[in-house]
């Protein structure tokens, strides 16, 4: 196939085997469904209620059954032919001989859920409905054995409820008379959770008359299917969580900023962000119901053999699993590193490496080895206490636990010992906040921070000497190494050149607009498509995806390379569409659950998010298919979003909110990141300099373009001043040739953002 033939033409070239489609083909589903139960977390299981075998008698309670969410809303949704709920997995399983199901209740809940929506309800978006005496009476003549099945459904642009009987974090009160009604009746109770993000536990966690407790997040359109595998022990669950379980909403430090303002989230709890906190602040300790990385199997492993070591920079961790118990299944190896609170003050815990095995079968045993920086884990001085804007590793014992949980671990006999405090980046100061009152300190108390300025200065940048082509020249050449980009760049007259620095219309299927398109010079018009759990089309299109789980779902898995497969998959669903560039990695912080993306995320932990990002970029660029890590940063709310700023210090910027970027960026080079809505200590992301050119390029290395998100509030020659090379899904041609006119923007200053999206297109 010629270069960008696809992208010009839209041909009709279905990329599977024997002509096939791979868009929602057979294969893609299949990963979905078998990624869903690898990252479902068991939290509870009490008296091996699970798993059900044996045509063991069930009642299933909960409108989720059938109102299963798949996944989120907004920009994330993804456009199915058909979504298996929970109900359809069970049944399954009742038609294979594993279970048998009291098929009273999914007649009445269909019912009255098809009435909700006719209604206007939306699908997870529904009411509790009552069950009547009769029917729970019926149910409980038939077993003595229920599951309960609560839904939760979120999406862009708003946020999540956490008040007492919100039906969001916490349950309805109609939701809480089921539950009760089912304990009134049923020995043997267990409960499946649908829902894309954190929710009240403690209805289950201190109530032991609920034995067993499935997470099974939001798992793409074959979840139902997912979680029968699990509860029928057809799959063993390997998830873990990747984020605190605390007892109630308000026990999370950013519970009380999140809603103070809809024009700023001051970051007053500052790095110590979900277990950072619990694990650190005494008070909190206490506060926890399921801690960070805990996930039950099946089955049982003995994590031995812990060996810990240093070889040059860098720490190895070696450690054998071995699978103890009698049904075969993967264990996740977390390796957490403990720092010497010193003069900054520290997290009691944090993640340095992860492994999961393959599958275990009984008695089998498996070495994992794990390595990191002894770098990562230093602090960020960001006042000065040891050295201003450097990352320090500070004297002291640095100690390290290994284990299957951040409270299940053993303490490595071998110690590092830093003998005096020791810079390991020097770096300077950047996108400060003007003014954060205070911040958190690690024994739950906070400290003032004074006003600082912020004094970086813009550097111009820098005009190419290169000529324009004696003949025309078209991309091609410049791809064919005839042509440098740099001449190619010099022939576009300023209509032209800034016609290339913001979005162009939709062809074909796409719907989020594209870039390039100057057929004068065989510049393709590249479509984007949102994601992350899937290629999204819009219905009139008629063309299905397959919906991926949700992204704290994969996170689940602690399986970078089940994520490699997803991006790979979901990037030819891309391709095959004619598109080019995938808008997915997202990978903001989960700072609150109440934040109404926090499905599209991946974690409180930005190792967790980096690594996991980074494996996605790599499979998706593997199919020549752009990613773009979105969204550059600190969008952690969704309330008034265009204009929130979040008042954040530069320590938690760079040790939480920007580490898993710089992680992906540097791990995977996406060849887009897309600059998020929200302004960042009082300057818009898309306009900020600091961020965009000199943290981003300048400190960690990035290579490709960034692009604005979607018809944002900021000036467009400002952001490409900052060095965000686009403006989507449309700009102001106007108003950035009145400002190149009135020497406001340079025509160099555009040319490299040109120079940047053209580089990008020619890697497609
Ligand atoms: C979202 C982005 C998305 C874009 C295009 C925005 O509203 O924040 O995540 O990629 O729209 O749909």
């Amino acid at each position: 196939m010629n270069k960008w033939s696809r992208l010009k033409y839209s041909p009709c070239l279905p990329m599977g085997r024997d002509g096939r489609c791979v868009t929602a083909s057979d294969e893609h589903i299949a990963l979905s469904r078998a990624a869903a139960a690898d990252g479902m977390v068991l939290l509870k299981n009490e008296n091996g209620l699970l798993p059900l075998r044996g045509g063991k008698r069930i009642a299933v309670f909960g409108k989720a059954q059938y109102d299963y969410v798949k996944g989120g809303g907004g920009s994330g949704y993804v456009t199915v032919d058909y979504v298996r709920n929970i109900y359809d997995g069970l049944k399954l399983k009742e038609a294979e001989g594993k279970i048998e199901l009291f098929d009273g209740l999914i007649g009445f809940y269909k019912n009255e859920m098809e009435k909700q929506y006719a209604a206007g309800k939306e699908n997870g978006l529904t009411e509790e409905p009552e069950l009547s005496q009769d029917m729970l009476d019926r149910a409980a003549a038939y077993t003595d054995t229920a599951i309960i099945t609560i839904c939760r459904f979120s999406g862009e642009g708003w946020d999540r409820h956490g008040e007492p009987y919100d039906g969001d974090f916490y349950l309805s009160r109609s939701e809480e008379k089921m539950v009760n009604d089912v304990l009134d009746r049923f020995a043997n109770v267990i409960a499946v959770i649908n829902a894309g993000a954190q929710t009240d536990t403690e209805w289950y966690h201190s109530d032991s008359r609920i034995s067993s407790v499935l997470y099974a997040w939001q798992g793409g359109m074959e979840g139902g299917l997912a979680i029968a595998d699990i509860l029928c022990g057809d799959v063993n669950p390997s998830g873990k969580l990747v984020d605190t379980f605390a007892k109630r909403f308000s026990d999370y430090p950013s519970s009380e900023s999140f809603s103070e303002s809809d024009d700023y989230v001051k970051y007053y709890e500052d790095i110590y962000v979900g277990y950072r906190y619990f694990e650190t602040v005494k008070d909190a300790y206490g506060r926890v119901n399921y801690p960070f990385g805990f996930g039950l199997s099946y089955t049982d492993f003995k994590i031995s053999d812990i060996d810990v070591y240093k070889d040059g920079d860098n720490i190895h961790v070696s450690a054998k699993v071995t699978n103890t118990g009698d049904m075969s299944g993967k264990e996740v190896v977390q390796v957490y590193f403990s720092a010497p609170q010193g003069k900054l003050g520290k997290p009691a815990l944090e993640l340095a490496a992860f492994s999961k095995t393959g599958i275990l079968e009984p008695g089998e045993t498996r070495a994992v080895y794990m390595t990191f920086p002894i770098s990562s884990m230093s602090s960020y001085d960001d006042t000065g206490k040891v050295q201003k804007s450097a990352y320090v590793l500070e004297k002291g014992c640095y100690k390290f636990y290994v284990g299957n949980s951040v409270r299940n671990t053993v303490k490595a006999d071998y110690e590092y010992m830093v003998e005096s405090d020791t810079v390991t980046e020097q770096l300077t100061q950047q996108a400060a906040p003007r003014r954060l009152e205070k911040r958190m300190l690690s024994d739950g108390s906070f400290e003032t921070l004074e006003p600082c300025e912020n004094n970086t200065s813009r550097i111009p940048s820098p005009a190419s000497d290169a000529s324009a082509p004696a003949e025309p020249a078209m991309l091609i050449d410049v791809y064919e190494g005839k042509v440098t980009l740099d001449s190619f760049i010099k022939q576009l007259t300023d209509d032209e050149l800034v016609g290339l620095v913001y979005g162009q219309p939709n062809t074909g299927v796409a719907n989020t607009s594209g870039m390039g398109n100057l057929e004068k010079y065989g510049i393709p018009n590249v479509m984007t498509a949102d994601g992350p759990a899937g290629l999204r089309i819009n219905k009139e299109c008629e063309v299905t995806t397959t919906a991926f789980p949700c992204a704290t779902l994969l996170a689940c898995t602690w399986d970078p390379e089940l994520l490699y497969s997803i991006g790979a998959a979901g990037a030819k669903e891309v391709k095959e569409n004619n598109m080019g560039i995938w808008l997915t990695p997202a990978m903001n912080i989960h700072r609150n659950p109440l934040c109404g993306r926090n499905f599209e995320y991946f974690s409180e932990d930005p190792l967790i998010t980096g690594k996991m990002a980074a494996a996605k970029v790599r499979g998706i660029q593997s199919q020549h298919i752009a990613a773009s890590a979105k969204h550059f940063c600190a969008n952690n709310k969704e309330k008034n979003r265009l204009e929130s700023d979040s008042i954040v210090s530069e320590r938690a910027l760079r040790e939480i909110y920007l580490k898993g970027f710089e992680i992906c960026v540097k791990e995977s080079q996406p060849w887009t990141v897309m600059s998020s809505y929200n302004l960042i200590n009082g300057t818009r992301a898309s306009e900020n300099y600091d961020l965009i050119t000199n943290v981003l390029r300048g400190e960690w290395g990035f290579e490709g373009m960034v692009t604005t998100d979607w018809a944002n509030s900021a000036e467009e020659y400002k952001e490409l001043l900052a060095g965000n090379d686009i403006k989507m899904p449309f700009g102001y041609h106007d108003s950035v040739i009145a400002a190149l006119n009135d020497g406001k923007i340079t025509r160099a200053d555009i040319e490299i953002c040109v120079k940047r999206i053209l580089e990008m297109i020619m890697k497609l």
